[in-house]
């Protein structure tokens, strides 16, 4: 008796699981949920294409509505052809890559703009710590970009675009073919502790690049790469920039600007606590002479930043000329408005005499541009460190060194 009541309730408490467990994977119960690539086929041997296993685990992931859902990655090598994550997603969605995403050495392979791509997805959350690897060792070689202005691109390792209310905590991008963290009409972003890395010989490797976005944040960033560790396109307003060492790599970048028609303003940028090390560039905003586009560029707040044997550490280049791809340079001048820029506490060393250097437009001069307590020393033994400032409006305070700008 006793022996049949216990199979009948062991019995019942059997049925009684299947049937939660049945109701939460059907999404009737509200659960958050993991969906492990390794059970849609992926395999981290750093040989089979995972392509389509990797999207298939997003596409379950984005349409999970019974609470947060994860996609998951775990350790090992995966090779990835191209992927794009599209939403839009039912919740939350985090992504977690805690292995290596490693790419096609032959550029021929990715047919889209980034080797990774986020499009139409809000309140995504990409971590874990892992790499990104672009394998661009393989294609930096067929890179002419310096000689032929019409060159061929190659794929920027991850790309957002249309991407909201989301961040990227804890990522390693190395050895992108040409460029490695791209934002492109993104709202509401943070990105922390990414760490980037290629050789500063490496070709058009730009670290972040971001266009057309507005209200994000990037704070407590590594980056050494080959082109600017951060590059800020047409269209950015609200970025604020804290705790970056950058070097090598062409610093932080404002533009290029003014070359094409549409371009939109840049408003609102902030950089702070950071370190420039060994960068051909430090601070620079660069708009071309022959523009089209009479933008403007304002609002911006460059505070407490050290430069260590930094060529160019704070630069207006009103006259940009890349490779000297530009017809009659000196013939022309830029229609971008600079305006409101202030420079606070920049200090540090500089191993070319042009410390500051600061050409602006003389249809357009810069107006309210405020420098205070500036302090860059020359590296080199054969001089003082210079200033330089042509069509400069706004204001001087406290020590300034190099001095001899008449703002
Ligand atoms: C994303 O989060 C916002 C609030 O931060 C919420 O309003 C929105 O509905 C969320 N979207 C999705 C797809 O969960
Ligand atoms: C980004 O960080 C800011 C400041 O810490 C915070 O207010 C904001 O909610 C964050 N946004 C996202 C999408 O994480
Ligand atoms: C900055 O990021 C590094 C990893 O890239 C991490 O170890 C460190 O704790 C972070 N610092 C802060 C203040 O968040
Ligand atoms: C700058 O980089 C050099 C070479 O990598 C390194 O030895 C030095 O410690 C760095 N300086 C600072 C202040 O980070």
């Amino acid at each position: 008796m006793a022996s049949r009541f216990l199979i009948l309730s062991v019995l019942s408490l059997f049925f009684f699981f299947l049937a939660v467990s049945n109701a939460s994977t059907n999404g009737y119960h509200g659960g958050d949920k993991i969906f492990d690539v390794r059970n849609y086929g992926a395999r981290g041997d750093g040989k089979r294409d995972n392509a389509i296993e990797i999207t298939k685990a997003w596409n379950d992931a984005c349409q999970w509505s019974g609470g947060r859902s994860t996609v998951y990655i775990p350790l090992g090598t995966f090779y990835l052809s191209q992927v794009t994550f599209s939403g839009p997603c039912k919740s939350y969605i985090t992504f977690i890559i805690t292995g290596t995403l490693s790419a096609p050495r032959d550029p021929n392979v990715i047919k889209q703009e980034a080797w990774i791509e986020f499009r139409y997805v809000d309140n995504l959350t990409v971590t874990g710590g892992g790499l990104l690897d672009g394998q661009g060792f393989y294609s930096w070689s067929l890179n002419d970009c310096n000689k032929n202005p019409n060159c061929r691109t190659l794929a920027i390792n991850i790309g957002f675009a249309f991407v909201r209310s989301s961040r990227i905590n804890g990522l390693r991008s190395i050895n992108s073919k040409m460029g490695h963290l791209n934002f492109y009409s993104v709202e509401d972003f943070n990105i922390t502790r990414v760490t980037i890395t290629a050789p500063g010989d490496s070709p058009n490797t730009d670290g972040i690049k971001i266009g057309r976005s507005k209200d994000m944040h990037i704070y407590n960033v590594t980056i050494a790469t080959g082109d600017d560790c951060i590059a800020i396109l047409d269209g950015t307003t609200n970025l604020d920039i804290s705790d970056v060492r950058c070097g090598p790599g062409h610093g932080i970048s404002v533009g290029s600007l003014g070359r094409y028609k549409d371009e939109k303003n840049v408003e609102g940028l902030t950089v702070r606590n950071s370190i420039f090390n060994g960068t051909t560039d430090g601070l620079r905003i660069k708009t071309y002479a022959k523009s089209v586009s009479a933008i403007s560029v304002s609002n911006f707040l460059y505070d407490n930043i050290q430069m260590v044997n930094v060529e160019n550490p704070i630069v207006i280049d009103q006259q940009y000329c890349p490779n000297g791809q530009c017809d009659s340079p000196g013939k022309y001048d830029s229609h971008v408005q600079i305006r409101d820029v202030k420079y606070n506490k920049i200090w540090g060393t500089s191993t070319s005499q042009a410390a500051l250097s600061m050409q602006c437009s003389k249809t357009f001069p810069c107006q309210d541009v405020e420098l205070s307590n500036i302090n860059l020393i020359y590296s080199g033994r054969d001089g003082l460190a210079t200033a330089f400032c042509q069509n400069v409006g706004g204001s001087v305070r406290g020590t300034i060194v190099p001095a001899g700008c008449r703002v």
